[in-house]
């Protein structure tokens, strides 16, 4: 419990455990924004959405989507849910505090903190939410406004989800249905970020490089932190108020055959502003067998990659991301 980032008041140095090494640290020079990061309107005609998409998530990997019908009122309530959470006190924090990671709704900090040599400047609440009713009761009873605050909002998550797979699945050509509307295949987590001020964020990372491991992750922000790589080079993701920054894990990279990218990315601290976001990871089951889909190979286009269980490449993807390997190597056939 002591080791939670957000149980510490006063900070001045940051302590040694927390210093990346100088070829991974952000130091001072200035991140550029990146300006042209797709922006998707989902009120937009569908036929030319699809492919709206599908451009955003070859070049970039991601992109900011406004217009998806979550009403703002619940944006603005998540956060503040979230926000006020890490302000519980200590002993409130406690209840739900654990290292280990077999435990599924938690409150963390870092990455997997006895494990790992060094360690990242967040704390984090995670929990699964789909189905609601199996999973709300293991959520934190305090705030007391929390559940009621998110259970609709992963409920809106999800709902949007299926709509984003349904529009990437018809804009690669798959047959309609291809991501099964059964909710037992697929899993909703959800994770309360919370990267406190940091004394030096020249020296520090909230999260290291890495791409995520589902098929989609939603993020809700309102406060810059999240940086992309493209070409070699980090560029800071501006939030536009009331989006969601969309980007596809590599999940979606390998069903897609490597037409879609899941584009690596890393959080960077604030000297003087503590910062909550909300990502909402959509993962397939543990069972469910991950393949190049059926449909996108022919002749001249093979498949990359071989297939797998999905609870295997969550397993090699933590260890795999710690060592900075790519994670996808493994899986990926020699042609
Ligand atoms: C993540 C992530 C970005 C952020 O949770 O995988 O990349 O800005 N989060 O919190
Ligand atoms: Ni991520």
């Amino acid at each position: 419990m002591e080791k939670l980032l957000s149980t510490k008041r006063d900070m001045k140095f940051v302590p040694e455990a927390y210093i990346m090494p100088p070829g991974t640290r952000p130091g001072n020079s200035k991140v550029p924004i990146c300006e042209n990061i797709p922006v998707i309107d989902l009120k937009a005609d569908p036929t030319k959405l699809s492919h709206q998409i599908i451009d955003a998530c070859k070049e970039f990997g991601f992109f900011q989507l406004i217009n998806h019908g979550v009403p703002e009122k619940m944006l603005k309530d998540v956060l503040e849910v979230g926000k006020e959470y890490f302000k519980l006190p200590d002993e409130d924090k406690a209840i739900m505090f654990s290292d280990d990671t077999n435990q599924s709704s938690r409150l963390q900090t870092s990455m997997d903190y006895t494990k790992e040599q060094l360690h990242y400047w967040r704390d984090a609440l995670k929990h699964p939410c789909h189905p609601l009713e199996k999973h709300i009761q293991s959520w934190p009873q305090k705030p007391p406004q929390y559940r009621e605050v998110m259970g609709p909002y992963s409920i809106e998550v999800w709902k949007l989800s299926l709509c984003l797979l349904d529009l990437i699945s018809n804009g690669l050509g798959l047959e309609p249905g291809f991501f099964s509307r059964e909710s037992e295949e697929f899993e909703v987590r959800m994770s309360v970020n919370h990267y406190p001020a940091c004394p030096d964020p020249s020296l520090t990372l909230g999260l290291p490089k890495h791409a995520d491991v589902d098929l989609l992750t939603l993020l809700l922000q309102e406060m810059n932190g999240l940086q992309i790589l493209k070409h070699g080079q980090w560029l800071a993701v501006e939030p536009l108020p009331n989006a969601f920054v969309v980007n596809i894990g590599h999940t979606l990279e390998i069903i897609s055959n490597g037409k879609l990218n899941s584009v690596e990315h890393r959080v960077v601290t604030n000297q003087k502003l503590g910062r909550t976001t909300i990502s909402s990871f959509i993962f397939p089951s543990h069972s469910y067998k991950i393949e190049p889909a059926k449909g996108l190979i022919k002749d001249d286009c093979p498949p990359l990659y071989r297939e797998f269980i999905f609870k295997d490449f969550l397993a090699t993807y933590v260890t795999d991301t710690c060592q900075r390997k790519s994670p996808l190597d493994r899986y990926k056939l020699k042609l």
